[in-house]
This record gives C-alpha cells, sequence and structure tokens, in this order.
C-alpha cells in the first residue's frame, strides 16, 4: 500500500497476537464491563451519546443528538445551550467539590508547588476572564495563547471558553515565525504569553519570540504577560502589560458570569502538521467536545473521588487540551500538572513525583518510556510507586519492549496500560481499552463505544484481517473536528475524499483475528517525532528559508527512542559549499525558525532529489537510500 508520498516509517512496533495481558481482577474497577456498554452502543451509538450528554448540564436541551444533513459537516446536540466550563467549573462550585483539589501544580526547579481547589480555580479563571473581556474579548473572538506548563495556561484556556471566545494555544517552543503565521491565520486580538519558560534549569525567552512575532501582525491589540522568570523583558506601554498588574485593577474581580453558547459554537482552534503545505486549524466546538472528552476520560481511567491523574503532556497539544485540561476537570478529579521534563536534572524525577503526590492514574507518551527504560531500572526502583493503579500512552505506535518495561518496571504488573489512539482531529480516544480489557501489547485493542474502524485498500475494500492497510472511522463521533478553520475544501479534500463517508485518518493499520487493532504509522506526508507531529512541508520550507538552501527533502527515519527522526537532504544554492558547519548551522537554523522538535539528525547534501516526471519528490527512493536498501522501482523517477 506504499504510496508515493508514503512516509510510513514506524519504528519496529510488531507485537504478537497472540500475547494477552489480562487485568489481575477485572471486577475491580468501577466502570461497567466492555461488553455491557459497547453493545448496547454498537446498536444505537446515537442513544449511547445521549446517555452520556444527559450526565452533563445544559442551559437549553437540544433537538436533535446528531445533525447529519448536511454531511461530512455534522452537527451534535442542535438547538442545545451550554458552555464546557460551566460543566468543568461553575457546577463543582456550589458542591460537596468545591474544596477539592483541582490543580496541583510543582515547579521545575521543585522549588514552588501551587494547589487550586475547584473554588480557587475558578476564581482564578474569572479573573482572567473580567481582564480579558476588559480588552474587548467576545463571544467568537480568537486569542493566542503562548505560556509553558504553568497553572496560568488553564486560567487563560477556561476564561476564553467561558465568553465564548476561541482559544488558539500554541506549544511554547515553536518558533517565531510559526507562533506568527499562527497568531495572523487566525486574526488574534489578544495574545497571553509569559516572560519565559524553564527548560532543564536555563531559561527559554518567550516574550522576545512574541515581540517578533507581533511586531507586524495587524491584529493583535494587546499582549498579557505572565511573570514567570524574572529576567528583564521589553514591554510596549500601549501594547503589553503585566498580568501581576492587571490583577490589581478592580475590573479583576473574582466573579463572572459563564456565557451560554449554542452546543455547536466554536470551542478552540489548534493548529496541527498536515501533509502539505500550512498546518491545519482544528475546529472543535463546545457541546460534543465537551460530552467526549467526558465520556471517554471517565470510562478509560476508572476516576475515583479520591484519585490523583497525572498527564505529562504539554497543554499546547490536544493531548492537554481532552485529558490535562477539559476531560478531568469535566469529571471533577484532581489534576497534576509537572512545569519540566522527565529527566531533569537526574532520570527519577517522574519517579519522585509520582511518590511524592501519590499519583494514581499516569498518562504519558511512548518516547518518554523509551528515553527513561535507558537509564535502566534502578531509577525508578528507588521509589514507592504503589499508588499507580492505571497507565496510559499516547502519541505514536507502543514498541511491545517499551509496553512491557511500562508494564512491569512502573505498574508493578498490577497497572493496566490504556494505549490511547486519536488525533486532534478526533478530540478524544478514538480507539482504547478500558481498564478490564484484556490487552495486547503495542494495540490499543478496538474502537471506543459507538463507534467503528475499518481497514480498507486503495480502492476502498476491507482487507484480510491481518494485512495492512488505510484506517478509517465509520461513525461520526461528538467531538469530531467541525471543519479546518475557514477551509471548508480542504476538510473534505483531507479526510473525507478518499472513501467517501468515512473519515481517512492518515495512518495505516492492521486488524488481528480478536478484532483488535495495530496502528503501524502515518500513511502521509506527516512524521512523529517523540509523538509530535510534524508535516515535511514545514520542515522543508524552514530549510529553503535559509538562503544556502536551494531545495530540500526531509523523510523520517526509525530512532530507537524517538520513534522517528528527521534525516535531510539539501540541494545547496551556487556558492556553498557543504561542510560540518554549514550542516551545524542548518540545523540551528530550523531549530530557530520552527521548532527545536523538528531539528533534523542527519543532513546530506545532494546534487539533486529523486522526482517523479510531475515533480513529486520520491521519498520512497531518499529513505531507501537513507538506510541502504535496494531503491525499488525506479520507473516512474525522472532522470
Ligand atoms: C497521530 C495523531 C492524540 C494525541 C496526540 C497525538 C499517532 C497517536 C497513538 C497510539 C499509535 C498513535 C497516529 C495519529 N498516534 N496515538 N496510541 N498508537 N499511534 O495527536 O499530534 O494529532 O497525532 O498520532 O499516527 O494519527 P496528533
Amino acid at each position: 500500500m506504499a504510496t508515493e508520498s508514503s512516509d510510513n516509517t514506524a519504528a519496529a512496533t510488531v507485537g504478537t497476537d497472540d500475547e494477552f495481558v489480562r487485568p489481575i481482577d477485572p471486577g475491580q474497577y468501577n466502570v461497567p464491563d466492555w461488553e455491557a456498554v459497547a453493545g448496547p452502543a454498537a446498536a444505537d451509538p446515537q442513544a449511547f451519546w445521549e446517555k452520556e450528554a444527559r450526565e452533563l448540564e445544559w442551559f437549553e436541551p437540544w433537538d436533535k443528538v446528531l445533525d447529519d444533513s448536511d454531511a461530512p459537516f455534522f452537527k451534535w446536540f442542535t438547538g442545545a445551550k451550554t458552555n464546557i466550563v460551566h460543566n468543568a467549573l461553575d457546577r463543582w462550585i456550589d458542591g460537596p467539590r468545591r474544596n477539592k483539589l483541582a490543580l496541583i501544580w510543582r515547579s521545575e526547579n521543585n522549588k514552588e508547588t501551587r494547589t487550586l481547589s475547584y473554588y480557587s480555580l475558578n476564581r482564578e479563571v474569572n479573573k482572567m476572564a473580567n481582564i480579558i473581556r476588559s480588552m474587548g474579548i467576545r463571544k467568537g473572538d480568537r486569542v493566542t495563547i503562548y505560556l509553558p506548563r504553568i497553572p496560568e495556561i488553564f486560567y487563560a484556556m477556561l476564561a476564553c471558553a467561558k465568553l465564548g471566545a476561541v482559544h488558539s494555544v500554541v506549544f511554547a517552543g515553536f518558533s517565531a515565525d510559526a507562533l506568527r503565521d499562527r497568531i495572523d491565520d487566525s486574526e488574534s486580538k489578544l495574545v497571553i504569553t509569559a516572560d519565559g519558560s524553564w527548560i532543564n534549569g536555563k531559561i527559554f525567552k518567550l516574550k522576545d519570540i512574541v515581540d517578533d512575532a507581533v511586531r507586524h501582525a495587524p491584529t493583535v491589540e494587546n499582549v498579557i504577560v505572565v511573570r514567570r522568570t524574572g529576567h528583564e523583558v521589553q514591554m510596549d506601554p500601549l501594547r503589553d502589560h503585566w498580568l501581576h498588574d492587571l490583577e490589581t485593577l478592580p475590573i479583576a474581580n473574582g466573579r463572572c458570569e459563564t456565557v451560554a453558547v449554542d452546543a455547536e459554537d466554536p470551542l478552540y482552534i489548534l493548529y496541527t502538521s498536515g501533509s502539505t503545505g500550512r498546518p491545519k486549524a482544528i475546529l472543535h466546538t463546545h457541546g460534543g467536545y465537551m460530552v467526549g472528552t467526558y465520556s471517554t476520560f471517565k470510562y478509560v481511567f476508572d476516576i475515583r473521588e479520591e484519585d490523583r491523574y497525572w498527564c505529562t503532556a504539554d497543554p499546547g497539544w490536544v493531548t492537554g487540551h481532552s485529558y490535562l485540561v477539559y476531560g478531568p476537570l469535566l469529571n471533577g478529579a484532581t489534576v497534576f500538572m509537572f512545569e519540566g521534563g522527565a529527566s531533569y536534572p537526574y532520570p527519577n524525577r517522574w519517579w519522585q513525583l509520582i511518590e511524592h503526590y501519590g499519583i494514581n492514574i499516569f498518562y504519558t507518551a511512548p518516547t518518554a518510556i523509551r528515553s527513561l527504560m535507558r537509564f535502566g531500572d534502578a531509577w525508578p526502583n528507588r521509589h514507592d510507586l504503589s499508588s499507580l493503579r492505571i497507565l496510559g500512552s499516547v502519541g505514536e505506535p507502543i514498541n511491545p519492549e517499551a509496553w512491557r518495561w511500562f508494564h512491569h518496571v512502573i505498574g508493578k504488573d498490577r497497572c493496566p496500560i490504556m494505549d490511547t489512539w486519536w488525533q486532534t482531529e478526533t478530540g478524544m480516544f478514538m480507539i482504547t481499552p478500558t481498564p478490564s480489557v484484556p490487552l495486547k501489547p503495542g494495540s490499543g485493542t478496538r474502537p471506543f463505544f459507538g463507534q467503528e474502524a475499518e481497514i480498507l485498500d486503495d480502492a476502498g475494500n476491507p482487507v484480510a484481517d491481518g494485512d495492512e492497510g488505510y484506517l478509517v472511522l465509520k461513525n461520526p463521533w461528538p467531538s469530531m473536528l467541525r471543519t479546518l478553520y475557514k477551509d471548508d475544501q480542504r476538510y473534505v479534500d483531507t479526510y473525507w475524499s478518499k472513501y467517501p463517508g468515512k473519515y481517512l485518518a492518515g495512518d495505516s493499520a492492521r486488524r488481528d483475528k480478536d478484532g483488535y487493532i495495530w496502528v503501524i504509522g502515518r500513511t502521509d506526508d506527516v512524521i512523529k517525532v517523540s509523538g509530535h507531529r510534524l508535516g515535511t512541508a514545514e520542515v522543508e520550507s524552514a530549510f529553503v528559508s535559509h538562503p544556502a538552501v536551494a531545495e530540500a527533502a526531509v523523510i523520517g527515519l526509525p530512532h530507537e527512542i524517538k520513534g522517528n527522526a528527521i534525516h535531510a537532504f539539501a540541494v545547496l544554492r551556487m556558492g556553498y559549499e557543504p561542510s560540518e558547519a554549514l550542516r551545524d548551522e542548518l540545523r540551528q537554523h530550523i531549530s530557530e525558525h520552527l521548532s527545536p522538535i523538528a531539528k533534523p539528525d542527519g543532513i546530506e547534501f545532494v546534487e539533486s532529489l529523486p522526482k517523479t516526471r510531475s515533480g513529486k519528490i520520491m521519498r520512497r527512493v531518499l529513505r531507501a537510500r537513507a538506510q541502504g536498501l535496494p531503491e525499488g522501482d525506479l520507473s516512474t523517477l525522472d532522470d
């Protein structure tokens, strides 16, 4: 099924279809048995979702659960009025969860802790909402959030949602160029940022990047700056405001009415990489997204009143949106957020935090597991990890070796691993077990309740069990993306045109004899580097923005820790000579002009790139060359 542009480079992930890991005591979980929910949900998915929606509060009920009259522009809970913040915060304030911890935050230097009850988180969100409203932010306005992992990112996201404004969170590792594109594309009026962030004991100067990004941004009227690192920054007196100054104003009081919005009103946009061209702005809405994240979090993590839940993802990615901020708060859970990374200053940092805070549910990524595994068992073994009950994995296929290590060394063979397959587009888990389901290391098991997946060949026929094909989802689901912001046509083309009526995920997969799905990797020009999603086009355009580079092509190559690493081929302009110094300069250039995540591991200087007669770069050939493998059929190569 390899297509000419296929960048399907997943690391060795092949598990065995017969290796079952069964729960020690399936009865210990509060959530109902899989079959008890799956059967009725399969028979009537809309009834399942309607029942889930009834567990939440709505200002006005819906006329219809699903409106598919304008497919693939599906609408959910039409006619209903709600606000996700009403369900994530407001409804807890007058009840027994008022004083329950909503958020526990720990600083990267390990010296600061901040804890917020639902009552105090709500107050902080209200203050922020009043502040941004005083700057003219109203329902439908876009706000760009460029913040590190600090509690203020919760306040900022929830304050926007509360007012019906649309947040666009940009991961605080993206360059000024990438940030500028996203601010311009979303036409944000306001940017919320910090002076800097702490990364491995060093300051990363966020405000400087924002200054660079908004210098010529026509839409940005105000920039709110959180003081985090305390170093000196430039403040434009007309545009920039310290949050701690704004908080002293009478307007910043702790009460603020939550705006009632339509279920289908936009909640956020989140930019993610696609096959071609510019990043895609995925649009999610209040009602359906709320139901989807609430329900999946509840069933998959078996959340209990006394639990402490930790998701290591950054709020800048969809995992942070759905399962650090919204899903947990919609369930009234206690969330832990850590500002720092996994192995600074030592590789026991996460294990120490699990022990210290008594974390019960721990959700992380295969790349992190692989990198920590490398340091050996002694680091986790120094800590009491007995509070753990459920583990989770997301972002890319988890190779069985990493799965087994996570299960045995971290989970002591007691904690099931929820391997959750989903995407920025899907908003919620789509292929996932629940805790009582028998697992197979490396497989996300089966589609979530009410969903059906298929594996198809190029012509749209289901492939035989065990064969690889294109993964599609058959049923609409409440938290599905509604469109690509300002680009309905691209939405239809990207997801709904290869197989009309079916959602094309962009992944290849196979299904085994037990109906378990094994996701293999991307089928498009998306490369997953340490679980982060990068498009070859973005990286290539960062390359050619350097004066030495005439043309560039990038591919993903299997990497032991990152899953995939970026490998680049560059054709130099006249007057430039290949050198080690130029190689370093280019790597630095990519890091500064796109993101450190996109830094290529290898750069090869070449005279030309292999292309088809129609001018398409043959990545398959490049990959074979880079790995020293046979180049295969070259009949379409233009010589
Ligand atoms: C792509 C979506 C959704 C959260 C973070 C990533 C890959 C994600 C898994 C998994 C195998 C996975 C797929 C998918 N992926 N989770 N459990 N097993 N592959 O979101 O950045 O939108 O990327 O990540 O390739 O299409 P994203």
